[in-house]
């Protein structure tokens, strides 16, 4: 893996913070991209602190500009991307009906338009090296679709039908795609997913971010398809296409209580922000 040169998209934390972290100990050259400048350059400086090679590019992938001129600064800085990690993402707990319309395309933008335009700007790069490897992360998501993430599914059902096509189109020209496609992982998704900023509690059960990064540099090393991450979501992949009468029932009722779950975090985040606000001396008498 030494020297190669490898994107890694919504690296500002969780998986793709851990992710810069692990393939910059292997070697790895990491370009880091996300919206949040500070922590990027935090990020980058623990890297260069551990002897390793990183370049910080702040970007909004929903906007296609900033897209082309991502790729373009990499090119020009260290040449053509031999690695892509396609990891920016992110969800909204909520019915589809009440889900903001703003925010269906900014989360299709985000999660799958931001990953096609990147595939088509490092690809001619790829194919000049000869070589090349495309991770798309996905989600168990993207196999089931459990409200109230319907709409979020639907991004993640498009990474995965994407990366299978990829894959074939690809192959000819030595460039690999794996998609990898982790159950619930303990990072602030769950946070930007209420939309208050709370964190409305853990999915129990899941996993520390660094074993998705460990999977996305086992695939480097060893090319494969598709991975399911931890390898216990397969049977219920499985019997989600076998029973789906069996997981409507379970997933609808799942979906309300989960709910009902981020609307009550969201009141007592609400009633304690009202509550700082009374008890601030500073505050402002009206
Ligand atoms: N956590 C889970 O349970 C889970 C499970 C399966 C799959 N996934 C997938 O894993 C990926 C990483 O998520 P995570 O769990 O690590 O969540 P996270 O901690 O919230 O990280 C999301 C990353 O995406 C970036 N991002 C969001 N919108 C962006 C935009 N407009 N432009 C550029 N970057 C943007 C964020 O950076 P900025 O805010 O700084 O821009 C952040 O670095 C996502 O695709 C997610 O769907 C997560």
């Amino acid at each position: 893996m030494k020297m190669q040169t490898v994107l890694i998209t919504g690296a500002s934390s969780g998986i793709g913070a851990a992710t810069a972290r692990w393939l910059a100990r292997q070697g790895m050259r990491v370009v880091l991209t996300a919206r949040r400048q500070d922590r990027l350059e935090a990020l980058a400086r623990e890297i260069r602190a551990q002897g390793g090679s990183a370049l910080t590019i702040p970007a909004d992938l929903a906007d296609p500009s900033a897209r082309r001129r991502l790729v373009h600064q990499i090119e020009e800085t260290w040449g053509p991307v031999e690695v892509l990690v396609n990891n920016a993402g992110f969800g909204y707990y909520a019915t589809l009906e009440e889900t903001p319309w703003e925010v269906v395309e900014r989360m299709f933008a985000v999660n799958i338009l931001a990953m096609i335009h990147l595939v088509q700007l490092v690809v001619p790069g790829m194919r000049r090296l000869g070589r090349g490897h495309i991770i798309n992360i996905a989600s168990v998501a993207g196999y089931i679709s459990t409200p109230p993430l319907t709409v979020y599914s639907a991004t993640k059902f498009a990474v995965v039908g994407l990366s299978e096509g990829l894959r074939r189109e690809l192959k000819p020209h030595g460039i690999h795609v794996t998609v990898i496609s982790p159950g619930p992982v303990r990072t602030e998704f769950g946070r930007v997913a209420s939309g208050l900023a709370v964190d409305p509690g853990e999915v129990p059960g899941g996993l520390h971010p660094e074993a998705v990064a460990r999977a996305i540099a086992r695939a480097l090393r060893r090319p494969v398809r598709e991975i399911v991450i931890p390898a216990r979501y397969r049977p219920a992949i499985w019997i989600n296409r076998a029973l789906p009468r069996l997981v409507d029932w379970g997933a609808a009722r799942q979906g309300q209580a989960w709910l009902r779950h981020i609307e009550e975090a969201r009141r007592r985040h609400k009633r304690e922000a009202k509550e700082t606000a009374l008890n601030d001396p500073n505050r402002l008498i009206p």
